[in-house]
């Protein structure tokens, strides 16, 4: 009875129902919090506070960035879905709130477009600044063992490099990417590789245009970084495996290098083992192994995962 007359308490208010409402739709910044709300930051703060004392929200710092998410324990879950259940979505606050919100995501969303646009032609160079690449290449290599695919699914295939990686492992290859100059730099760069079994095409992480279970393999490299969702992004990936089949995460691991954030469109500065395997194991993927990448500017995870079988 006490736990849930301090949940009821925590939720009980117009701002702290509005901030479990627009934490929903995945993490925020204290910040963009604030700017949907309409309040003070100090304000904002307490109710945050008291939502995370009550066990409902999970805070973490990252970089000069504070993110807010609904808690992953499953007796916050439990109250998230008794508490939201009841909440009208035609409510006039909770539909501007969500409006408002679009178009916060929406301008960081073309921000990072219009990066990817004007960094295109030049990303092969980019991606080497920060991390041994050959290295981190060759480590993706190591951890499928030389095992053949029918066929591998690259999301956020940028110049599609993660294609022509594992193109002698594949009959099929299929990169995505939500940016047109990306895909067109990846078409030449296959075009140029003679690898006519890859193919690239428009997709969105979180919506892909791919059937369920109809992948063997499915690779994020160097991707989730700028994603405002990633588990979002990590259980839509989820739909489209095949029983046992292997996906390969590889991205920084926590840093603190925050000019990728201003410069470089970065939301989040990598990624701790702990987030990105509770993440997964809540889309149903079993850890396989990790391999932790040192020595560069940037350190590197790669994690895999295995889907259940069927
Ligand atoms: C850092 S690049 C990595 C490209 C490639 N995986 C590599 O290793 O070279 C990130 C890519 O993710 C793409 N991207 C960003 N948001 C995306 C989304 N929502 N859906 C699909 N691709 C996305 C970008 O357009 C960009 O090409």
């Amino acid at each position: 009875m006490d736990e849930i007359l301090a949940v009821l308490r925590a939720a009980g208010e117009a701002t702290r129902l509005r901030i479990l409402a627009l934490l929903r739709s995945g993490e925020l910044t204290v910040g963009e919090i604030v700017s949907v709300l309409d309040q003070s930051q100090p304000r904002v703060s307490r109710h945050l506070k008291l939502l995370c004392e009550a066990g409902l929200l999970d805070r973490f710092r990252e970089g000069t960035l504070i993110f807010y998410r609904l808690s992953e324990q499953n007796s916050a879950k439990k109250h998230h879905q008794a508490i939201l259940g009841w909440l009208d979505n035609f409510d006039s606050i909770v539909q501007s709130d969500q409006s408002k919100l679009a178009t916060i995501r929406r301008s960081r969303f073309e921000a990072a477009q219009a990066y990817f646009t004007d960094n295109a032609a030049k990303w092969d160079e980019i991606r080497s600044l920060y991390v041994p690449e050959q290295q981190v290449e060759q480590a993706l290599l190591d951890c499928l063992e030389e095992r053949y695919f029918s066929n591998i699914l690259d999301i956020g295939t940028g110049t599609a490099r993660m294609l022509e990686l594992f193109a002698p492992q594949c009959d099929q290859g299929l990169g995505l990417d939500v940016s047109l100059e990306m895909l067109g730099h990846a078409r030449s760069h296959l075009l140029e590789k003679n690898l006519d079994h890859c193919t690239v095409r428009r997709g969105d992480m979180y919506d892909l245009p791919i059937e369920d279970e109809s992948q063997d393999l499915v690779l994020f490299h160097q991707v989730l970084h700028f994603a405002d969702d990633p588990a979002l992004a990590i259980k839509e990936s989820c739909r489209v495996l095949r029983p046992n089949a292997q996906m390969l995460i590889a991205d920084f691991a926590p840093h603190d290098e925050e000019f990728l954030r201003d410069e470089h469109a970065h939301r989040r500065l990598g990624f701790a083992d702990d987030e990105i395997i509770n993440i997964a194991a809540m889309s149903g993927l079993n850890a396989s192994g990790i391999t932790h990448l040192t020595g560069g500017r940037l350190d590197v995870t790669i994690w895999q995962f295995c889907a259940n079988s069927a």
